[in-house]
């Protein structure tokens, strides 16, 4: 992404990733589909957590009803998290996992869909494109400290972190923006 996106265009990308992801997910098998759902895990929690932080307070503060839209939409999240916890304790090829993931996959594209209409449509008119590439901003600190493909040769705290719990990756998220914004 070029260093001029704006937060909508850097969501909607993420969005797109987590959709490709679900997708993997569902149709891969074994290691395939492990690896998938790993990459998954990483980019929801920083993804969700960088809404959470930066999207919807600036929703819930300026488009028209706002605080309605965003308490919807945070209620979905926190159901989507607490799938993820459960199903990162489970073994990814067993029924249980793929009946679980169904039900994720089905309200994560569900809840994308619905942020995308009733939220991110509206930021054009209620902000311009300094604020837009400000907001952006405050994402990319969110995925530098939580990187959500990291590559062979990244250090080892990355590592680490890659393979940590879904909760301390929110954490370590929420952490990184907070520094990047005050
Ligand atoms: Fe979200
Ligand atoms: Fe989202």
């Amino acid at each position: 992404m070029p260093e001029h996106t704006d937060v909508i265009e850097l969501l909607k990308a993420q969005h797109t990733r987590i959709r490709e992801l679900l997708d993997e997910v569902a149709y891969a098998k074994g290691d395939a589909r492990k690896q998938s759902f790993q990459d998954l895990v990483r980019l929801l929690a920083v993804h969700e957590t960088a809404e959470e932080e930066v999207v919807h307070p600036f929703a819930r503060q300026h488009i028209d009803g706002g605080e309605f839209v965003v308490k919807d939409r945070i209620e979905e999240e926190e159901h989507a998290k607490q799938a993820l916890y459960r199903l990162d304790d489970m073994d990814p090829d067993s029924p249980e996992f793929l009946s679980e993931f169904a039900a994720l996959r089905q309200d994560v594209l569900a809840h994308a869909d619905s942020e995308e209409r009733y939220e991110f449509a509206h930021f054009q008119q209620v902000a311009d494109r300094g604020k837009l590439e400000t907001l952006a901003r405050a994402l990319r600190a969110a995925e530098s400290i939580a990187p959500t493909r990291p590559h062979p040769g990244t250090d080892t705290a990355m590592k680490n972190l890659a393979a940590g719990p879904v909760a301390s990756v929110v954490d370590r998220t929420r952490d990184a923006i907070r520094k990047a914004m005050y």
